[in-house]
């Protein structure tokens, strides 16, 4: 990132916008890189409360000529001879002016060949049409394992630790990565006063303080989840594949010269274990398990509010990667970016976009798990091959299916099997989903307890008739989805399995 940076600087390009909420982090990297040599400079930095101040100088210093305004403080820049580097933190409200623009492009012009760079550093990014051929978007990444162990190597000296071990040492700091500097530095204390040592221990505090400050920032959530793959019944195809990638995430596979996997969709009908199969796959391949609610990312309040949101949340993605990024029902995500007239000034096809670009560009092991039923709300883009590695299609059980969905629901819940005749059960929950299988089983128990006994066979048939399946009910769309699946996705199921249902 310094290296970077470095370059654009020493190559004299004259406009930077580097996106961060890390003001002080990134300010101290730029301190540095304007330390190095052949060409040092000085580092001045703009806010509007302050004016323009030479950095490191204290606040209090009265600022440099009414520079308060942002049309002043960019005059005072271009008048400056010597080389140097001009850091305006927070300028984005003031960007839209057609002043402040203005004043930026002069800027640029007359840096040719002065050493002069802009450094546009804010949160959000916002950059008015007449920049955007200038400017070096820069996204500032959260710290990595190296600045995360000055981090902790502090705390450990300020609390006199002894030594601890290289593998300790690795946990602690694999437990903070996806967090700001700030939040590293709170994490460990509070782990320190909570016990009174950093210790292998203490991991465990330091990743519940971390799935807080996940939660807080209220995007991305850390999904635990207890099931494993063999609590989905059926799909045979699907959880062949991924668990022949249960190690793709490891040295080893890379020696192997395999790539990494990007990501995959899964279509289907709802309620068949398209949701469950994606959060299982965690537990599978031992990766922690986000969920990205797109959702959340809309936030009208500003603008470039929902850009900015995106953007970190895929960037703490890559930060704790390898990770599963679970987006649950993309269709609604993303429905109306394709085609329809804009009803939100662009923002949901700007974020397409940029999610777009995110999972083309992304080379850390995030992969990304999507769901979806709505095919025909889903933006084509996403479903050209190469974007996901695979696209599966997850259809109703067949009977076998509806079977061994029935025993696992029934295992759940401790029952004996043999009490039951399975196979009438699946006969008779025709065009049921995994859901509605296991929502009958729940009608019946309740209706037993409520009688006070234990729930039986015709119970659970009752609860079955009195069931009208989403099937029946749609059955256009389900067909629908269907046809369009068969031509376009992979079947989810095993090959016996469609084999089968192509006969009914
Ligand atoms: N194949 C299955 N095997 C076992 N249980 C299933 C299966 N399919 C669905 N279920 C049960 O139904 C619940 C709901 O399924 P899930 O949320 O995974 O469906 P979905 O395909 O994501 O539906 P939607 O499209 O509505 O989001 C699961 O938590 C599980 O208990
Ligand atoms: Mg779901």
């Amino acid at each position: 990132m310094q290296e970077e940076l470095n370059i654009l600087i020493q190559a004299q390009y004259p406009l930077i916008y580097l996106v961060t909420s890390e003001e002080e982090r990134a300010e101290r990297t730029i301190a540095t890189i304007a330390q190095m040599k052949p060409q040092q400079r000085r580092v001045f930095i703009w806010t509007v409360t302050h004016g323009i101040i030479e950095y490191g100088q204290p606040r209090h210093t009265t600022h440099q000529h009414n520079t308060l305004s942002p049309e002043a403080a960019i005059e005072w820049v271009i008048r400056q001879r010597d080389p140097g580097i001009f850091i305006f933190k927070d300028l984005h409200p003031f960007i839209d002016s057609p002043a402040t623009t203005r004043w930026i492009r002069d800027a640029i012009a007359s840096f040719k060949g002065s050493q002069k760079t802009l450094i546009l550093m804010s949160p959000v990014q916002q950059i008015p049409i007449e920049l955007e051929k200038e400017v070096v978007v820069i996204d500032y990444p959260l710290p990595d394992l190296a600045e995360l162990n000055q981090v902790l190597s502090n705390q450990l000296e300020q609390s006199r630790t002894r030594r601890i071990t290289t593998d300790t040492r690795e946990k602690l700091l694999k437990a903070t990565l996806g967090l700001t500097r700030d939040e590293a530095e709170k994490v460990y204390r509070k782990a320190h006063v909570k016990t009174g040592r950093l210790t292998e221990a203490e991991v465990d505090i330091i990743l519940s303080e971390k799935k807080q400050l996940i939660r807080r920032n209220g995007i991305l959530e850390y999904i635990e989840e207890d099931e494993t793959l063999d609590s989905v019944g059926g799909l045979e195809e699907l959880k062949r594949w991924l668990r022949q990638r249960s190690n793709a995430f490891t040295e080893r596979a890379r020696e192997y010269g395999l790539p990494q996997p990007k990501g995959m969709l899964i279509l289907g009908v709802p309620g068949c274990g398209k949701s469950l199969i994606a959060k299982t796959t965690a537990r599978l391949w031992g990766l922690p398990l986000l969920r990205l609610d797109m959702g959340r990312v809309y936030d009208g309040s500003m603008v470039g509010r929902s850009e900015a949101n995106l953007r970190n949340a895929l960037k703490t993605a890559e930060s704790i990667s390898p990770t599963i990024l679970f987006i649950d029902e993309l269709d609604k995500a993303f429905a109306g970016t394709s085609g329809s007239a804009d009803s939100d000034g662009g923002t949901s096809s700007r974020i397409f976009g940029s999610f777009l670009t995110w999972m083309q560009e992304k080379t850390s092991p995030v992969f990304v798990m999507a769901t979806a039923n709505r095919v025909e709300r889903l933006p084509g883009e996403f479903l050209r091959k190469g974007r996901f590695d695979e696209i599966f299609f997850v259809d109703l059980p067949i009977p076998e299916e509806r079977q061994e969905i029935f025993k696992i629901h029934l295992s759940k819940r401790h029952r004996d099997l043999e009490r039951f005749d399975i196979e009438q059960l699946a006969k008779v929950a025709d065009g049921f989903s995994g859901a509605e299988i296991e929502q009958a089983l729940i009608a019946a128990m309740y209706d037993a307890f409520a009688q006070e006994r234990e729930f039986t066979q015709l119970d659970i048939i009752a609860a079955i008739k009195a069931t009208l399946p989403l099937s029946k009910t749609m059955t256009e769309q389900v067909t629908a989805l269907r046809d369009w699946a068969r031509q376009r996705a992979r079947p989810a199921a095993s090959s016996v399995a469609e084999y089968q249902r192509l006969e009914f």
